[in-house]
């Protein structure tokens, strides 16, 4: 077939399952209302579906309009994110509303480039919010986007580079259906996820499979290419959980480093991999154990990957007797320290122990 007549098979025929076959319900499907849409798609941009759902429906709870989430006291809103990683994105959500609220009057803005130019909105989401919302004709690329169109017409270029990019996105907008482009979103997305999937795709029932360039060349599992990102950089976390009254010292992490207004423990960072021994030896260490000081517990050690770079650690809780000089801490109860927002790195650390560790 030709290639415009490929072109109109493809959207015919992927309009025509989703109207048939796709059973996929997700809480944000069909829905109108933009801030609503534009906070699934914050969540969902590094997110599993699975696990953004109930996040979703707990941040419409709590803030079911704009105005309640520009509103809302900064702490609250990130240890309701708390979990869900990337901590940019909760920062640049709470920016957002309250941009929108003062701004605005509280209306979230309804043309494209308005859209584009909130902060944490990026081309995918900008054009998820203007089809979904205001049924304005941008397609959206995204990761299930790439998948299928590169499967279906048969496209090796790579998808991290930007002229791949360019590729993928010029041939998305001439395949978007101009009179329900929410639609066809919303469509080529659930494709991607149901049919088109990553492993094991169901080429056998596939709708598109008569004019799959991939399929005819026995190159499916070989679609999308995506060019090997460079190594993780890796870092060694080490924390005192330095408890002195039956509280615990934390601070709130600074800009230009990862997780920006999260709480921590008091933190010794190291190039590499350490023994408790050589822990044991750094002066702050020292500086904090002069006194009567006791280790109470040692962790197994922890690994979180993000985005660019690898964090592993321990954590090691002292006991001390004397209160410590640490400037820029603050001593917490421990009941206080369930109501702070943490990176996943500590929460996993604390759940496990059950907070065994700072119990006396
Ligand atoms: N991922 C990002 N946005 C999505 C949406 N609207 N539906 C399904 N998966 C998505």
């Amino acid at each position: 077939m030709e290639i415009e007549g490929k072109k109109a098979f493809f959207t015919r025929n992927l309009l025509l399952w989703n109207k048939k076959k796709n059973k996929r319900v997700m809480p944000w499907k069909g829905e109108k209302d933009p801030y609503k849409i534009w906070l699934s798609e914050i969540i969902l941009q590094q997110t599993r579906v699975e696990q953004g759902w109930e996040y979703y429906n707990r941040f419409l709870k709590a803030y079911p309009t704009v105005k309640k989430l520009a509103n809302a006291p900064e702490e609250k809103v990130f240890k309701l994110w708390e979990g869900l990683g990337y901590y940019s994105r909760c920062k640049n959500l709470i920016a957002t509303a309250r941009f929108i609220a003062k701004e605005k009057n509280g209306k979230f803005p309804d043309i494209h480039e308005e859209i584009l130019a909130l902060k944490g909105v990026g081309p995918y989401t900008a054009a998820a919010i203007a089809s979904f919302a205001f049924d304005l004709p941008h397609a959206v690329v995204d990761g299930n986007v790439f998948r299928v169109l590169s499967r279906y017409f048969g496209i090796s270029n790579d998808i991290n580079s930007s002229a791949g990019k360019k590729t993928f996105t010029s041939l998305a907008n001439e395949l978007l259906q101009q009179k329900q482009p929410g639609i066809y979103n919303q469509a080529i997305m659930d494709f991607g996820a149901v049919v088109c999937k990553p492993q094991k795709p169901l080429c056998a029932i596939c709708p598109l499979k008569k004019e799959c360039v991939a399929l005819s060349k026995n190159i499916v599992e070989e679609l999308p290419v995506k060019a090997k990102q460079s190594e993780r950089k890796k870092r060694w976390f080490y924390y005192l959980i330095v408890e002195h009254e039956g509280k615990v010292y934390v601070h709130k992490r600074g800009k230009s480093d990862i997780w920006e207004n999260l709480y921590e423990f008091i933190l010794l960072e190291t190039g590499k991999a350490n023994t408790i021994e050589k822990i044991r030896l750094a002066p702050l260490f020292k500086k904090l154990t002069e006194h009567k000081a006791e280790i109470k517990a040692i962790s197994k050690l922890y690994l979180q990957h993000l985005s660019h770079q690898t964090i592993q650690g321990r954590f090691i809780h002292i006991s001390i007797k004397k209160t410590p000089v640490l400037e820029g801490f603050e001593a917490v109860s421990f009941s206080k320290l369930a109501q702070l927002p943490f990176p996943r790195f500590i929460t996993r650390y604390l759940t496990e122990s059950g907070y065994k560790a700072l119990e006396r």
